[in-house]
Parts: C-alpha cells; structure tokens; sequence
C-alpha cells in the first residue's frame, strides 16, 4: 500500500474506531482473493460480511484473526496496526466454521480450555463458564462429551468456547451453518438476545442473506474479494447501488429483465416486447446524465400485488406458469420481458385456474440497472 496513506492512518490514531481494514490486499501466487478491501467498523458494533461460497469472507476474518498474512494493506484494532502481532496478541476470540470440539472432554472443560492453558483462577473459570452456558442454554449439558450432543448443541458449545474469554473482538464463521433451518431460526434469535447483553465489536460471517439482515448493525457485501455495498438491512434492501446487489438480497431474489427507456409525448417509460410501465416523472431529471436507452429492470417478488389498483400503479395482465403455496404467501411462476419471473401473493389470494392474472406495482418499486455496468441508475 502506499506509504502516504498508512502515514495518515497513524497519524488518526486515538480517535480510530475500534477496527479498521485499509487496503487489504490477499493474494495466493497469481490470484488476487482480496482486493484493496476499506473497511471501519464502530466500537461495540455487529458487523456482519455476507456474499456467496469462496467470494473471501473467511480470508478476511483470519487475516484479522492473525491466522493469515496480509500481502498488502494493514489492519487496525484500537487504533493499533496489528499485521506483526501473534493471533494471541491480537484480543479476539474466533469461532470457526469448521470447529472442532475436543473428544475427550466434557462440554464444561471443552469451553474453559483456553482459559485453564491461561491459568485463570478455579472459580473465575467456573463463574465465567456457567453464565456463558446459561447464555447458550446449555447449562444440562456441561458434563456431556461431544459425542452426546446432536450437531446444534456442538456448535453452541463452539461458540461457548469463544464467549468464555476476556476478547474485546469476537469473530464468527458461519456458526450456525450446520443447524437445520428450525434450529438455525432459534440460534439466530439467541445470538440477537446475546448480542444486546455483551457489548463487544462482533464480526460475522455468513453467505444467508436473512442471518445477516437480520443480526447485523452493519452488513458488508461482498463479490470476488470486493465490497460492493455497506449500510443497514433496510439501505441495503431498499437502496441497492448495483444489480448484485439488490439481487442478493431479498428472498426470492429480485426479478430482472431488458428493457428499453422511452421519452415521448410527455410519457416516460420502460419497455420491452410485451410490456410498457410507465415511470414516475421526476425519474427524467434522475435519469438525465445516463447516455443510453438500455436498461436492466428490476422488480422484487413482493412488489406485485393482487388487488385493486390505487391510484397512480400501474396494471398488468401476466400469465400464470404455474404456483406454489407456500404456507402463508404463494409463489405463481410468470413471464415478463421475455424471462421468467416470481411473484410473492398471499395464499389467500384466489388463484383457481386462471391462465392469467392481473397485477398492480407501484411505478416506485421499480429499480433500473446498467446494463453493462450493472450499477443502479
Ligand atoms: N490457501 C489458499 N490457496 C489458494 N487459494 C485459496 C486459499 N485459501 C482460499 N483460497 C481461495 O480464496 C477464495 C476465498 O476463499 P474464502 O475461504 O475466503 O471464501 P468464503 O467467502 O469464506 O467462502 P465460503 O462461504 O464457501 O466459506 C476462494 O476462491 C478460495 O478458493
Ligand atoms: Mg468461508
């Protein structure tokens, strides 16, 4: 990294945040995995990195966990550069994704390992051990070996394990990636509950979208080593900066299609074969700067609506594909703009056998892409 800018990072020491990522730069012989990644994460703030297998989430928490080197950039916790510190001197407690527990010893010492290997006083242990496990509820199991447990018991152990200790950071890996979707639900809600009781700077990683809207002060997404986008859930999910993006979140994804911008006779719209919406007009000043007529729309699943049109939506006649009722919405398969799309009713709606149904959409609900930048306009 030049060495201009790590002089001016030094210099801000004292009122740095409790951890900075500057130019992060990760490279394996020829493949660059992280590209000169700038990250500030807040004191006492659940940061959560999100984006799919292999795009470099567990490379970032082990360059800061110190298991990994830097090729290039430096991190900061505290204000202080870290790069030449042992993981033991870095003041985190991680939680892999792939943890392994200790076969041979019962839950209650599997989590006061580290802290018996730092000679902590017998009672300090026991104190610290017990109001982690009543945290993780499980306190009946802490004279159980590992092979007694089922797979979401282990995996609360292994975070019991990190919790223990004095960290100022806690770095997660995919904790709950091997709970079932139930379970998965229940962890999720506890490690909100947890998160509120101790005020520590968290990191998590996770590629589900719901885990990370859902925990996360902050969500950092992430595509092949590079930060796309970072804010709340609801930014995130209302006001996404490129096609990626709003694609990754939101479950089902965000419908896209090709269209055409068209000005004329004081309407504006988007259009493509079988289809025309027109567009709020104020998006005309939006819109002024970009040079071509090619777009990328985008409409979420849930943006459809099956019922009387209000004023100022816009209708349209889309055929029924087929429909899937999944409980407390259904999902009706369709095609616009010559791809297929989703789109989210509530099962109460009267689907029957119709061939085709007509939807409202609020003209505002529509997002518009770059075709070949992907960015949103
Ligand atoms: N030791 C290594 N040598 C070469 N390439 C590596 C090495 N470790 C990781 N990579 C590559 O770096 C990229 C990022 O890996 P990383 O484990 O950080 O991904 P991830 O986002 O954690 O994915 P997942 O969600 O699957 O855990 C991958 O393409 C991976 O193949
Ligand atoms: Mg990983």
């Amino acid at each position: 990294m030049p060495e201009g800018a790590l002089g001016q990072d030094l210099e801000r020491i004292g009122t740095l945040p409790e951890i900075m990522l500057s130019n992060l730069v990760k490279r394996y012989d020829r493949t660059t995995v992280i590209k000169e990644l700038n990250l500030t994460m807040d004191d006492n703030e659940f940061t959560v990195l999100v984006g799919p297998s292999g795009c470099g989430k567990s490379t970032i928490l082990r360059m800061i966990a110190g298991l990994e080197t830097v090729t290039s950039g430096e991190i900061f916790i505290g204000g202080k550069p870290v790069s030449d510190l042992e993981p033991k001197d870095r003041d985190i407690a991680m939680v892999f994704q792939d943890y392994a527990l200790y076969p041979h010893m019962d839950v209650a010492r599997n989590m006061s390992f580290s802290l018996r290997l730092a000679h902590y006083p017998k009672t300090d242990i026991q104190e610290r051990v017990n109001r982690v496990a009543e945290m993780l509820g499980i306190v009946p199991l802490l004279a159980r070996k590992p092979a007694q447990l089922s797979g979401g018991q282990r995996q609360r152990v292994a975070m019991g394990r990190a919790l223990v200790r004095d960290a100022g950071t806690f770095l997660f890996d995919e904790p709950l990636s091997n709970l079932d979707a139930k379970l998965r639900g229940q962890m999720r809600a506890e490690l909100a509950l947890m998160r509120q009781r101790l005020e520590k700077n968290m990191i998590y990683v996770t590629h589900d979208q719901v885990e990370a809207m859902t925990l996360g002060d902050r969500i950092v997404v992430i595509h092949n080593g590079i930060i796309q986008q970072q804010g709340s859930a609801e930014q995130l999910y209302k006001k996404p900066v490129n096609k990626f993006v709003a694609g990754f979140l939101g479950s089902p994804s965000m419908n896209f299609f090709s269209g055409l911008l068209h000005d004329e006779e004081g309407q504006f719209l988007v259009a493509g074969d079988d289809y025309s919406l027109p567009l709020p007009h104020e998006w005309r000043t939006r819109l002024k700067d970009y040079k071509s007529n090619e777009v990328i729309v985008g409409i979420r699943p849930s943006a459809f609506s099956h019922a009387v049109v209000n004023d100022g939506e816009i209708h349209l006649d889309l055929p029924v594909v087929l429909s899937e009722y999944v409980g407390s919405q259904s999902v009706i398969v369709s095609r616009l703009g010559g791809e297929q799309i989703l789109i989210e009713v509530g099962s109460d709606t009267p689907l029957g056998t119709k061939k085709s149904l007509t939807f409202a959409i609020d003209p505002r609900n529509i997002y518009l892409f770059d075709p070949h930048t992907e960015t949103a306009l």
